[in-house]
């Protein structure tokens, strides 16, 4: 078989369990996203799925025996573990922590797992009682000790029936976190870094159906939060309403106005060590909300009186002491040069400049052309990337200026 080496191996190893049926597609997905998806499932998670399954996914074989022979000869798990990037376990029983905490390889997917020498993340899927088990806790913590990154559990809807925590995460969100930390390999760490986010846009309500808001989709911040969170921040993210789903290993607080933004990111402020404001706050709101819809007739909604918004990244600048501050910004003229006028008027140690034009369309899009300004003024451009991408060039920039 001849290797593409243009595309990334991630090992996608399957345990037994009804979220393998899920796991599906991830694997779908990580293929979609050019990833040479090697995946390994045990005896038990062919029950669930076929080998055939995986195999139309991915287009490469499954491998779940040990001994059968291979087409060239190697050691499979160790030929395999050499050439991952990156390993995902989905979903991971509890009999497979249980394995990998303590030097256990006895089948083909531990084997190689102890092999290996990329991140590997693993997105549980059980019983709540089987993952409060203190036996399965103590698994758990060793492997985050050994540098496993953890994708999930949440609380959600059981195969046995009840709600409780052990349920797989989403596809789509252990997709983000595999994307991240893969994206994190050879860059610095943000191990004991504080970092508050905010995204999205504010909506400020003026009747029971009316309400002054923008065209922020939540993405950048939310791909900003999640990319620190791979690189071991501690990540508390501010957003305002977006279709979104809650990223992993981020702390969330959902808000909606400008005045509620500011009251959440100033309780964060105070423990942070850094400021990333990527939310599109709406500058003004209503003078009055009207509890009753305002009638088109009458003169109410031609004379709207607004008044101005809090400025949040002013504000908390103001009180920055040892904190590095980041803006964003998004201009349709004279981008550069009113980006650098926030800059200093702010206060911040890096501003973000979106143009928005033709070539250049941020809100709501999956990736993004920006400019970073830092020190005394200079302006770094960037092609265009993914939002994901992005997120880990900013967060250089962050972990530089920090050093
Ligand atoms: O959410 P997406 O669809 O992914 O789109 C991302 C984005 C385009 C919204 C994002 O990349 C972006 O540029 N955000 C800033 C948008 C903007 O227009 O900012 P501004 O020029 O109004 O404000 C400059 C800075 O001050 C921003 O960091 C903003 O968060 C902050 N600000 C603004 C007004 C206000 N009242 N309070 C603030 O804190």
């Amino acid at each position: 078989m001849t290797e593409d080496l243009s595309k990334p191996t991630i090992i996608m190893g399957v345990t037994g369990g009804i979220a393998a049926a899920k796991s599906t597609l991830l694997a779908s997905r990580l293929n979609k996203a050019g990833f040479d998806v090697r995946v390994i499932m045990t005896p038990n998670a062919t029950k669930f799925v076929s080998e055939l399954t995986f195999r139309s996914l991915t287009g490469n074989k499954v491998v779940t025996d040990m001994f059968e022979e291979p087409e060239e000869w190697d050691i499979r798990h160790v030929s395999l573990a050499k050439k991952a990037r990156l390993a995902v376990i989905c979903p991971a029983t509890a009999n497979f922590i249980g394995k990998a905490a303590n030097g256990i390889a006895d089948d083909m997917l531990t084997t190689t797992i102890m092999a290996l020498g990329c991140p590997v993340v693993v997105a549980p899927a059980m019983n709540d009682a089987m993952w409060a088990n203190d036996a399965v806790q103590a698994n758990v913590l060793k492997l985050k000790g050994l540098g496993y990154v953890f994708a999930g559990p949440v609380t959600g809807r059981l195969a046995c029936g009840t709600e409780g925590l052990g349920r797989m995460a989403e596809p789509d969100a252990i997709f983000d976190v595999v994307m991240h930390s893969y994206l994190a390999i050879g860059r610095s760490s943000l191990k004991g870094v504080k970092l508050l986010v905010s995204a999205g846009p504010t909506v400020e309500p003026i009747d029971p159906v009316r309400y002054i808001a923008n065209r922020s989709s939540g993405k950048m911040g939310y791909a900003l939060a999640s990319a620190a969170a791979a690189r071991g921040a501690e990540v508390t993210l501010v957003s305002g309403p977006t279709a979104l789903s809650d990223p992993l290993n981020v702390e969330v607080k959902r808000v909606d106005t400008a005045e509620q933004m500011l009251k959440a990111l100033e309780d964060g402020f105070e423990g942070c060590d850094a400021f990333v404001a990527t939310a599109a706050v709406a500058d003004y709101r209503a003078k009055e909300y009207s509890d009753r819809k305002i009638k088109k007739e009458k003169a109410g909604m031609k004379e709207l009186e607004l008044v101005e918004n809090p400025d949040i990244l002013a504000k908390l600048s103001s009180m920055k002491g040892g904190r590095l501050m980041v803006g964003f910004a998004a201009e349709t003229e004279d981008a550069i040069e009113s980006a650098l006028g926030k800059y200093s008027k702010k206060g911040l140690d890096m501003i973000v400049v979106n143009e928005v034009n033709e070539r250049n369309q941020p809100f709501g899009a999956e990736d993004n052309i920006v400019s970073i300004i830092t020190g005394k003024g200079e302006v770094e451009s960037l092609p265009r990337m993914s939002k994901s991408e992005l997120s880990h060039m900013i967060l250089d920039r962050i972990s530089e200026l920090m050093a």
